[in-house]
Order: structure tokens, then sequence, then C-alpha cells
């Protein structure tokens, strides 16, 4: 989906993603001693105004400006400081001094997702943390939910390979229960990686 197609989903209804922080990043991320953080591809800023709320310094980044302006509103109800940024995360290269960047649903396929990935981990401070929670490929076939198309889904293997200098500290599927439309429960299937780098 393009920007124009995400701001469009954006438009038709208030939080799409709810107000509340993902749960694999609020159980991840608890404990860790804030720093200076980037969300990338932050949607409405559920995460990144979490975490702002836990002292963290962040920039959250995303090509929607309609999620932004809802991520803006929602900080300021919350009355937390992030700093927002309408940005293509294939095109935008952030500095390098992130104590943690953040990776949460954002599904690319070829290029695109070379070159985020690429941007993200290279974004990572000494001593940071790289936290990806997205879409697992598995979840195409035996999951419910996400995207269809196999090209944007994700095998936790395949980016814990490109993490060169760092320590893996989780690689593997997460089960996420969902609740369908019959109201009956499933998991949804995603991949998380956490990984630290070298200091
Ligand atoms: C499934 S949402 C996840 C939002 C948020 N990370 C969360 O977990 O609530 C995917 C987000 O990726 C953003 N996105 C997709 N491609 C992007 C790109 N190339 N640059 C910036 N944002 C992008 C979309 O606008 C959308 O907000």
């Amino acid at each position: 989906m393009d920007a124009e197609a995400w701001n469009a989903r954006y438009a038709s209804s208030d939080l799409v993603w709810g107000a509340d922080p993902n749960r694999f990043v609020a159980a991840e991320l608890a404990d860790l001693a804030p720093g200076r953080a980037l969300d990338l591809a932050c949607g409405e800023g559920r995460n990144a105004i979490w975490l702002a709320s836990r002292g963290w310094t962040v920039t959250a980044v995303d090509f929607a400006g309609a999620a932004i302006d809802k991520g803006r509103r929602l900080a300021a109800h919350e009355g937390v400081q992030v700093e927002w940024r309408v940005d293509d995360v294939t095109a935008f290269k952030p500095d390098a001094g992130f104590d943690l960047l953040l990776w949460s649903y954002l599904q690319l396929a070829g290029s695109d997702r070379e070159r985020a990935l690429q941007h993200a981990i290279g974004a990572v401070a000494p001593g940071g943390t790289f936290l990806f929670i997205a879409h697992d490929l598995r979840n195409l076939a035996e999951g419910v939910g996400g995207p269809s198309e196999a090209s944007v889904l994700y095998r936790a293997a395949d980016i814990a390979s490109l993490l060169a200098g760092f320590t893996i500290v989780h690689a593997g599927e997460v089960l996420r229960p969902v609740m369908r439309d019959d109201g009956t429960t499933a998991d949804a299937i995603d991949c998380l990686v956490r990984a630290v780098r070298y200091p």
C-alpha cells in the first residue's frame, strides 16, 4: 500500500490500531532503561506514545500524514512529547545514535524492505536494542488476519541473519490471539526478533 492508500485507511475510522501499545512491545520493553528511540512506520503512535510516557525521547516516522496527525493529537491528550516526522522509511536515513529501534508491523517487499532494514539496523547505537515485530510468513497459511501477499511477510531467521555485530536475544515466532468476526478467537502468527548491538 502506498501513502495515499494508508492515509485513506487512517481517515476512515478513529484509531485503527488502538491507543495501547502492541502486546509484544510492552512485554519486551517495559524493563528497558529509557534513552533515544526511533519508531519506524509508527502509524498513529500507540507505541511511540507509550515509550514517551516511560521516559524515552522518541522520534516517530510514518509516510501517512493522517496517521501522524492522529498521533500528535493522542500525544497531546496524554501530555507526552514525541518528535513526529512524515517521511518514507525507504528513503529516510536516520542517524546512528538510537538506543532503541522499533519496527512494528512494517510489511515491505523487495528492495524497499532491504533499504529500510539497512537504515533501521544502521540506526542502532552500540549497546542499543533492535526490536522487530511483524506478520510472519507462516501466518498466511496457518494464522489469521494480516497481509495476504507472501512477499511482504517475514521469517525471523532471515531478519536475524542481517544482524552482524548484534547479540540475538530472541528470534522466532510468537502467537497473538485475535478475535474473529464470529466471536471466536484464533492465533495470528507474528515473528519477533530482539537483538542488542555489541557495545
Ligand atoms: C500495520 S501499520 C503499523 C503501525 C504501527 N507501527 C503500529 O504498530 O501501530 C503499518 C504502517 O506502516 C506505514 N508505512 C508503510 N510503508 C511505509 C513507508 N515506506 N514509509 C513510512 N511508513 C510506511 C503505514 O503508513 C502504516 O502506518
